[in-house]
């Protein structure tokens, strides 16, 4: 690999690392329930929080885990996690730290791109803090112009949905394995369909807090990248080595 991409990749991942550190190390209190994100930057957090952990600056920590891949993150680490209907998290969440693909300026977010957004977007939902962790390079002026939007379909869907969306103006593309033949399949037995919107979906504006209503109601789709919701305090690693928060309202 070029020496350049190989510094590039470092970089990256170092800021990734100092975003999730810093929600990490100034949102998670000892006793909380917590939800864990999905993805190369939310493990950050994970590990920081297994850390924090196993020096004993916190205690009693009980988590959600976002995918298989935050589960086994959370093994390692030896973080506590249970599901959604378990008596340990029956209140709902107190605090959820995730990843993104893209923010926009009123941290407006798609996610999707490691094709957790379902319980991702159950996780955020549920929680009272909801916390994003990113580099710079995720924010956006406007939603979708960088990263498609992806949608959690049924199999059964795959070509009714695609028409749906096309005759709506959307270009659609069934996200391919790497390593096996086909389509992704989702840990829910579903596959993603990216989408690129236009300015205009079914002869509207596209409005991202809108859009992720109108989208789930489209038969067969199960849910969107679009999280509009549940806004959430954004950290931003930036290149010059500051962490940024933002938060909107
Ligand atoms: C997982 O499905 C996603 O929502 C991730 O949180 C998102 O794709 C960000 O991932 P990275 O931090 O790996 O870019």
């Amino acid at each position: 690999m070029e020496q350049d991409t190989i510094r590039l990749m470092n970089e990256a991942a170092l800021l990734k690392q100092r975003a999730g550190k810093a929600a990490a190390d100034s949102m998670v209190k000892s006793g909380m329930k917590l939800g864990l994100g999905t993805g190369s930057t939310a493990v950050y957090a994970v590990r920081r929080i297994g850390e924090l952990l196993a020096q004993g600056i916190l205690r009693d920590i009980c988590a959600f885990a976002t995918s298989f891949q935050t589960e086994i993150e959370c093994e390692k680490q030896n973080i506590p996690f249970y599901n959604l209907n378990s008596r340990e998290l029956s209140s709902g969440l107190d605090l959820t730290i995730d990843g993104a693909d893209e923010v926009d300026k009123q941290n407006n977010l798609i996610k999707g791109g490691g094709g957790a957004l379902l319980i991702e977007k159950l996780a955020a939902y549920a929680s009272s803090q909801y916390v994003i962790t990113i580099d710079e390079s995720k924010l956006t002026d406007r939603l979708g112009s960088g990263f498609p939007v992806p949608l959690e379909v049924i199999p059964a869907a795959r070509v009714q949905v695609t028409r749906v969306l096309e005759k709506h103006g959307a270009a659609v593309i069934l996200r391919e394995a790497l390593r096996k033949a086909g389509p992704v399949i989702t840990e829910h037995g579903n596959i993603i369909l990216d989408i690129r919107l236009g300015m205009e979906f079914h002869g509207s504006a596209v409005t991202p807090s809108l859009m992720e209503t109108e989208l789930n109601q489209i038969p067969g789709v199960v849910e969107n990248g679009f999280f509009t919701k549940n806004p959430p305090v954004v950290y931003v690693a930036r290149s010059n080595g500051t962490v940024e928060t933002r938060m909107i309202g």
